[in-house]
């Protein structure tokens, strides 16, 4: 992604060769603040606060969090605590515990010593691993976008294509071009008119304040709708095309992602609406297969259903409560989409069916 013309992660190694620096994504969409990670204390609240979210970002987080844990002790004991209190910072993206796995088995090949350089290493190599894959889920992705395009076109002389994605799965919930949204950059560089359905995705709104802040810079044409307008638009054939992501697929091709994703699943099938998702190999479980009753779904304060922050007229970030006092609210993070209702997963590796011989297929070393 280019920010005023520069090219930027949202995650990179600070100028001192040993800090970490992220974007801290509680501020967007009205500020871009970067912030120093200097301990796996600050790598750990940086997640769990949610200064970084998205499922391979949080995993990409992990892993430099595992670095500064090295760097200020490369005991067995240490990186043992250094894993098991990052991977309690949140409970259902599971490329947080694939990246520590990584981290772990990386330096458990070399002497305490050189524990903290292959460290580094490992979590340079994980973020660059996480560009190449993403970018080519966005080639993979792109050719579904210009089907559409095609066929909205000769069907309804349309002069757009228009796509509907539900929370955040950009650019900032990667280290670079996202996984749903990497095929919308695609499309949009390669001259396709796509325009784009924003979800809000409440209680967050990490579609409102972080999808749209990202395609705004990109300059994708796109429109901020609420949660539950998605089903009346595909009612009236105004969507071509779903694309979302997740935080976890099982080897069944079940889906989770942010709660709301079910729903629009649903709305997708009874509209006859292709439903895509995109993901990224590390966000496949292959320990579990059945999504609703195997992948635990996180739980998050109820403040976040009850308020909302936002900018004040006089440009203040102000948070309101929304609800009566005294009137409980519930907020679960994600939902789970079952693979009947999931016309195909895009991955690096190809596009397949949401199913244990379509995953299978494509990753055939799994077999068996
Ligand atoms: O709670 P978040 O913001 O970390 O959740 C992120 C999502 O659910 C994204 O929609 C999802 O696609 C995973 S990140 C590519």
């Amino acid at each position: 992604m280019k920010i005023n013309g520069t090219p930027t992660r949202t995650i990179w190694p600070a100028k001192d060769g040993w800090a970490v620096e992220i974007i801290d994504q509680t501020r967007l969409p009205h500020e871009l603040v970067n912030v120093r990670l200097e301990s796996l204390a600050d790598a750990a609240h940086a997640i769990k606060a949610m200064l970084v979210r998205g499922a391979p970002l949080i995993g990409a987080t992990a892993a430099y969090g595992m670095a500064l844990a090295a760097r200020a002790n490369s005991s067995d004991l240490a990186l043992t605590v250094a894993y098991n209190i990052l991977h309690a910072t949140r409970p259902t993206a599971i490329n947080l515990k694939w990246a520590l796995d990584q981290m772990i088995t990386a330096l458990g090949k070399v002497p305490e010593d050189q524990r903290m350089a292959a460290a580094y290493a490992r979590a340079a190599e994980i973020c660059d691993e996480d560009v190449a894959i993403n970018s080519a889920i966005g080639d993979n992705g792109a050719t579904l976008i210009q089907a559409a395009w095609e066929s909205a076109r000769r069907a309804r002389g349309a002069d757009r294509v228009n796509v509907l994605t539900h929370c955040n799965a950009g650019w900032l919930a990667t280290v670079d071009w996202g996984t749903a949204i990497a095929p919308i950059y695609k499309a949009h560089d390669a001259g396709i008119p796509v325009h784009v359905w924003v979800d809000e995705t409440r209680p967050r709104n990490q579609g409102a304040s972080l999808t749209a802040r990202e395609l705004n810079w990109h300059g994708v044409p796109h429109t901020v709708i609420a949660d539950n307008t998605g089903g009346h638009l595909m009612q009236h054939g105004m969507v071509d095309l779903c694309i979302v992501g997740t935080d976890r697929v099982t080897s069944n091709g079940d889906v989770c992602n942010k709660i709301g994703t079910y729903l629009k699943a649903l709305a997708a099938k009874d509209n006859a609406v292709p439903f895509y998702v995109a993901l990224p190999s590390p966000t496949i479980d292959w320990s579990v297969a059945d999504g609703i009753k195997e992948i635990p779904i996180e739980e998050r304060d109820a403040a976040e259903q009850t308020h909302m922050t936002g900018k004040a007229a006089d440009g203040s970030i102000v948070s309101v409560q929304v609800t009566p006092d005294g009137s409980p609210a519930g907020n679960w993070g994600f939902d789970v989409t079952p693979a009947r209702l999931v016309s195909g997963l895009i991955t690096e590796r190809g596009i397949c069916a949401a199913s244990p011989e379509g995953l299978r297929g494509l990753f055939p070393e799994r077999n068996g």
